[in-house]
């Protein structure tokens, strides 16, 4: 790697494009990595590009692991160990989401605030290597107060409409049934996807201050319900996704 960034992007479904506006860049496809899994869905090629963000030394995963796709949550998050080794210290994550806050529309920015994890499984589960991090690790703060004030304050600035909430992470690959999205939405969500959780949990254990961003590409709130597929989710991701690069290429100036 020719630079050590302090900083890690993880991009979400069709949110790829955020490497686009990436120079000096060094790509280094996974396959090529001992021990990283390899991406399989579509939208996703998996490469981690070491290169700048609006000047600032970045270390961007294009293309991450789901949990859905077969992988276990040592696979899911084993990314973020390898950013931690590498000397990151701040994670910015991008996901697409299903909005059940009646006041989400379509194509939103929710800056994430918290995370209720409904995974089966959880990442830290075993053993623990106290050199990684602690055994029952601290999640009050598990999205840093600070990263979110500084994107808050971008985006005003640009005039950009954000929302902000609680992403609740379950497995997938089904999508929600109008039951779910109203149990999700009861329990204190505000969005809900199938990433973005593992991640985060293993970077709060290893010491990494989190900023997550969701694009709405779906409501499940009553009455909006309508079919959603994978496509769609991409197509509406694709056309958020400059307005969310744009608060992530300002917030790295600002970290
Ligand atoms: N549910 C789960 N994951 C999603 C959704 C959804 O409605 N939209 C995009 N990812």
């Amino acid at each position: 790697m020719p630079t050590q960034p302090k900083i890690g992007i993880i991009l979400g479904t069709g949110l790829g494009n955020l490497v686009t506006e990436l120079t000096d860049k060094t790509e280094i496809a996974y396959e090529s990595i001992p021990n990283f899994p390899v991406s399989t869905v579509e939208g996703h090629s998996g490469k981690l590009i070491v290169g700048k963000l609006g000047g600032v030394d970045v270390l961007a995963m294009q293309g991450r692991f789901h949990f859905y796709e077969g992988y276990d949550m040592k696979q899911v998050t084993f990314p973020v160990r390898v950013m931690k080794a590498l000397g990151v210290e701040y994670l910015l994550v991008s996901n697409a989401a299903g909005g059940m806050n009646p006041d989400f529309e379509i194509g939103d920015l929710m800056i994430i605030r918290d995370h209720i994890n409904l995974f089966p499984e959880h990442p830290l589960r075993g053993r623990n290597d106290p050199q990684m991090g602690p055994r029952f690790p601290d999640m009050s703060e598990a999205y840093s107060r600070d990263l979110i004030a500084k994107a808050k304050e971008i985006a005003r600035e640009h005039r950009i409409r954000v929302v902000e909430g609680v992403y609740v992470g379950t497995s997938g690959p089904t999508f929600e049934t109008p039951a779910e999205y109203r149990y999700f939405r009861i329990i204190g969500g505000d969005a809900v996807g199938m990433s973005t959780v593992p991640e985060v949990i293993v970077a709060n254990h290893a010491g990494i201050r989190v900023f997550g961003i969701s694009i709405i590409t779906d409501l499940g709130v009553e009455g909006k319900i309508v079919e959603v597929s994978h496509e769609e989710v991409q197509e509406i991701g694709n056309r958020a996704q400059p307005l969310m690069t744009l608060i992530m290429k300002e917030l790295v100036k600002r970290l």
